[in-house]
């Protein structure tokens, strides 16, 4: 089954179960300034789930186009896309979760009017409970009419909670995953299917939200008017799994790419095609929906698409003289122009080419530059400010060398330049939401106790090699040279939490670079830093450092509040270099 049948087949199924049929909205939402893109199917449908009655009626589906850039690092994976369709039906007050699982479950299964996936691959979630709502043993009543009770899991709201953001429509929901493996997985219990998904072995192919709450500045308030219905499918991964794919990029939207990569690049692999591939379909339908190419906000990330694909194309070293890029543009426009007319719109080539023209004289003197620095320390403002190299792209050459780039450091560095509208943007390209939140906040003040905990537990010689933050995690890069034991990971999660609870302050200090030096105060191997730095100290009662450590911010003023930290995944990442994610709830 091709994805063209499978949205139809979705959207036939849909309608015949009494919904109207919407056609996608733009990627770049109307009326809504707090995001930059539609993110999931329901974005353009929040003043319905919010009570203003829909023209069409209560039963909605439609096929969303969506961009995500909050994950663009696991791009090349094989799942995560910065641009996808999302397939999704809603209820706004009508029918609530015995038809919404039923439907889901039919057109999973059904071979009729489905996909006729193989109901013994299946696993479900659902919500274990908490302050905000109970335990949802009605989705699992309903849900053990057709999956076996062993393999529906409860999860915390970290997995089964689902808002668009700190505001708006929300609840717990229930997510279906699906097992590709060649040799089916069988039944797991809770802790085999938590390891399963971790790795991902699983892939979540649908998610129903009981979409019954309200948030307000990210703390749930109470009940809607009405209990909603918002579900989300995403296309490209079903299509993965009808086709009977282990990666998406082999389902029908990609392979054709991939081969044309596969066949021209001198130097070829994998994870640099498949962000081609990637990205030049998001730019795509980014142009298709009149972004152009700027410094700012929407226009922001779609330079930042272009040119990371345009460096892509060149590591993969494809011979000059072959228009690949065109002819990638090509085939993604004719395969989905019957679905999407508006991309036969613009001139999407010359847009294309103009910023990758420009991209090129930036970037020969920028790789010069960057081979320069490389053995004395790797200035990420100096490229990016009398270069015009973006930071992604520095992150991107720092990675493929092993080497990681204080991230927070950058940004501190824009700051303090006053460039506000470029680093807001760059904020909102890596963090989804401004980067200043709380909940980013809250991060960067745990990062620093993870990093002390870690020098107390595996040794004084940790050091910080690199680091992120989203709004919904932390990561950290630092050498060391093996996987870290169960118990190092706990003693470590217990540390930071012990930390926590104690409640220590958080003072900012400014000093000269050769006294923070002096005081010892942590600095990333690899980085170059002003003469003028701020410090961060968090300090126990008798006045002892916990952590000192060079940091643009921003902190919270205490650590009580943090919540509950922990280690989300501890990996390698290059060479005697780990990295952790961790989160706090
Ligand atoms: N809004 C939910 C999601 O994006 C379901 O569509 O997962």
């Amino acid at each position: 089954m091709t994805s063209s049948e499978i949205r139809q087949r979705f959207l036939d199924f849909f309608a015949k179960r009494g919904h109207a049929i919407l056609p996608s909205a733009s990627l770049v939402p109307k009326n809504d300034p707090s995001v930059l893109f539609n993110t999931a199917g329901m974005q353009p449908l929040v003043p319905y789930l919010m009570g203003r009655p829909h023209p069409l009626g209560n039963r909605l589906a439609s096929s969303q186009k969506c961009v995500r850039t909050g994950d663009i690092e696991d791009v090349g994976d094989s799942r995560h896309l910065t641009f996808f369709e999302m397939l999704g039906n809603w209820s706004l007050g009508d029918y609530f979760k015995e038809d919404a699982i039923k439907w889901s479950y039919e057109f999973l299964t059904s071979k009729e009017e489905g996909l006729g996936l193989d109901p013994a691959r299946l696993y479900v979630t659902v919500f274990e409970g908490d302050e905000n709502a109970p335990r949802d043993f009605e989705a699992v009543e309903i849900w053990k009419q057709f999956v076996p009770e062993n393999r529906i899991y409860f999860l915390p709201a970290k997995n089964n909670w689902w808002s668009a953001g700190d505001n708006g429509p929300c609840g717990p929901d229930s997510e279906m995953f699906y097992d590709p493996s060649p040799v089916p997985l069988g039944d797991m219990t809770h802790e085999q299917y938590v390891a399963a998904d971790d790795v991902g072995d699983i892939v979540e192919i649908w998610n129903d939200v009981f979409m019954e709450f309200e948030k307000e500045h990210g703390k749930v308030i109470g009940k809607l008017g009405s209990k909603n219905i918002d579900t989300g499918s995403g296309l490209e991964r079903v299509s993965m799994m009808v086709q009977g794919k282990s990666n998406v990029y082999e389902a029908d939207m990609f392979a054709p790419v991939m081969s044309l990569i596969k066949e021209h690049a001198v130097n070829y692999s994998e994870r640099n095609a498949r962000i081609v591939a990637d990205h030049l379909r998001t730019a795509l339908f980014l142009i298709a929906d009149g972004v152009t190419p700027s410094n700012k906000d929407q226009g922001y990330i779609l330079r930042r698409i272009i040119r990371r694909a345009v460096l892509k194309m060149r590591m993969l070293v494809l011979p000059e003289g072959t228009p690949i890029g065109n002819n990638i543009l090509d085939h993604y426009i004719n395969f989905y122009a019957p679905v999407y007319p508006e991309i036969l719109k613009t001139d999407i080539r010359t847009i294309f080419k103009t910023e990758e023209d420009k991209f090129q004289k930036t970037l020969i003197s920028g790789l010069k530059e960057f081979d320069k620095q490389f053995s004395s320390g790797v200035d990420p403002f100096m490229l990016a400010t009398t270069y015009g190299f973006p930071i992604e792209i520095t992150e991107e050459l720092a990675f493929e060398r092993g080497l990681v780039i204080d991230r927070e450091l950058f940004n501190a560095q824009m700051k303090a330049h006053q460039d506000s509208s470029r680093a807001g943007a760059a904020a909102k390209f890596k963090g989804g939401l401004a980067d200043t939140g709380i909940k980013t906040t809250q991060l960067h003040t745990a990062h620093h106790l993870l990093l002390a905990a870690l020098q107390k537990i595996l040794g004084p010689e940790v050091h910080q090699r690199g680091s992120n933050i989203t709004e919904e995690r932390l990561r950290i890069d630092f050498n060391f040279d093996r996987k870290l034991t169960d118990e190092e990971k706990l003693a470590v999660e217990t540390q930071v939490n012990a930390w926590i609870q104690t409640n220590h302050k958080v003072c900012r200090k400014e000093m000269p670079l050769s006294e923070a030096k002096q005081i010892g105060a942590e600095m990333e191997f690899g980085t170059k830093y002003p003469d003028i730095v701020s410090i961060y100290m968090i300090e126990d009662d008798q006045g002892q450092a916990i952590s000192k450590e060079f940091c643009g911010g921003p902190h919270v003023e205490q650590t009580a509040g943090l919540g509950t930290f922990k280690i989300q995944k501890e990996e390698a990442v290059a060479a005697g270099v780990r990295r952790i994610k961790a989160a706090l709830s």
